[in-house]
């Protein structure tokens, strides 16, 4: 797992030069060189400092400490050059796969049993390298010669019924899982929620529904607004989703290196929570809360259980689900028959995570583990929580349990949503 998790990693930044890799693209994003570095003290952290004894995330050199060194003054660090920097990975891990020799994963501690925190650290490469994507679609100068190696199904450029829902019936359902083998913290404990009868939409909201919504003055029209989307609006002064471009008389939106005419047959991504919610709002809907969210995904209601995912308790492959980022970008709605959760809902896993309209915190019960800095300091009412992955996101780092949080003024993620209803 773990040397695949870095033949990846090296394929995405293979295009890069040196001067790419240390450039501070954005002010929300690292260099690319931070994620690196980040990527091998994480690992040398985890999983050899802690075979000699108990370790907290503070101990991470602080270079590579993102609680010390904010994204927006990364660009300032004095970064190793990529040379220095893949030496320095390469150390790192054959020492790791020394220690891994010796490790006890069936008796050992907690953390070690099952291999868990070899997952974690698996888990955490995958995630940084959806990071980097971000980064790498933010870039600035010459776009990022994205490495295309899938492609995606193709489907009708019109979707019937845009906008069309399913009934959830309602009743009590289980959240979250007690999965010791790769969940995190905040997926845990498995828990019991009621949940009323509720509508959710059948497939993510479409570049052509959001158009509709925009078309009809939804960036102009106070009431689908939220305060604190109104003043984001009014600060941010957009008029369409990130990177869309006016195109004589229609729009053009760019997905690394690749630019096409809007398609409105794919999945709206780069939307704020704000967007979303006025989305909603203008549609006469909202957006689902979390445990809503998830039960759609994962519920069977004739079986009486959850689902890991929702076409069962297979992992996601690029046949099932568009994830693993070589396609990068959407598909088409529907392109992806299997992609069906015992409800009906489509495309619950991968081409954009979805906006809840849940505040990010602990389940009942929460225990954090093994450390704080991963879930717990960011639970609060600042962060709205995302579900069911993106394009960029690899399979190991996606289930219909996972959980992602942002501010809900954040559009460089690969953030898109659909809409629910409570039943009158
Ligand atoms: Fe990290």
């Amino acid at each position: 797992m773990l040397e695949e998790a870095r033949e990846r990693t090296l394929v995405l930044i293979a295009p890069l030069s040196e001067q790419d890799l240390h450039l501070q693209h954005d002010p929300l994003m690292s260099p690319v060189i931070w994620d690196l570095g980040h990527i091998a003290h994480f690992e040398d952290l985890w999983l050899t400092r802690n075979l000699d004894g108990p370790v907290e995330f503070v101990e991470m050199p602080g270079l590579y400490n993102p609680f010390e060194n904010p994204r927006r003054v990364r660009g300032t660090l004095a970064l190793p050059s990529s040379s220095e920097s893949r030496a320095e990975m390469e150390e790192i891990r054959a020492r790791v796969l020394d220690r891994l020799r010796g490790a006890d994963l069936e008796d050992g501690s907690a953390l070690l049993r099952d291999g868990y925190v070899y997952a974690m650290v698996a888990q955490h490469e995958y995630q940084h390298n959806e990071t980097i994507l971000q980064t790498l679609q933010l870039k600035t100068g010459a776009p990022y010669r994205a490495p295309r190696r899938v492609r995606v199904p193709s489907a009708p450029a019109v979707v019937p019924n845009d906008g069309e829902m399913v009934r959830f019936p309602g009743g009590r359902v289980t959240i979250g899982t007690d999965d010791r083998t790769a969940a995190y913290d905040n997926e845990r404990p498995r828990h019991v929620v009621a949940l009323a009868p509720f509508w959710i939409d059948v497939h993510p909201v479409t570049n052509g529904a959001y158009l509709a919504f925009m078309e009809a003055g939804g960036y102009d029209t106070r009431q689908w607004w939220s305060d604190a989307g109104w003043q984001w609006l009014k600060d941010a002064r957009v008029q369409a989703p990130k990177h869309w471009q006016r195109d004589g008389d229609g729009w053009s939106t760019r997905s690394m290196d690749l630019v096409e005419r809007v398609d409105p047959a794919k999945p709206v991504c780069h939307v704020c929570y704000h967007e979303a919610d006025a989305f909603a709002r203008w549609a006469g809907k909202r957006l689902p809360t979390e445990a809503e969210w998830e039960a759609a995904a994962s519920w069977d209601p004739v079986a009486g259980r959850a689902r890991a995912y929702p076409w069962g308790d297979d992992p996601a492959t690029t046949d099932l689900a568009n994830v693993d980022q070589l396609s990068f970008g959407t598909a088409r709605v529907g392109a992806y028959p299997r992609n069906v959760s015992p409800i009906g809902c489509r495309g619950m896993i991968g081409d954009v995570w979805e906006w809840t309209s849940s505040d990010f915190s602990g389940y009942p019960g929460f225990a954090s583990y093994p450390y704080r800095e991963y879930s717990e300091v960011f639970f609060g009412d600042e962060y709205k929580v995302l579900r069911g992955g993106s394009w960029a996101t690899r399979p190991g780092a996606i289930r219909n349990t996972f959980r992602n949080w942002d501010y809900p003024i954040r559009r460089q993620i690969f953030s898109g949503f659909r809409c629910a209803r409570s039943e009158p």
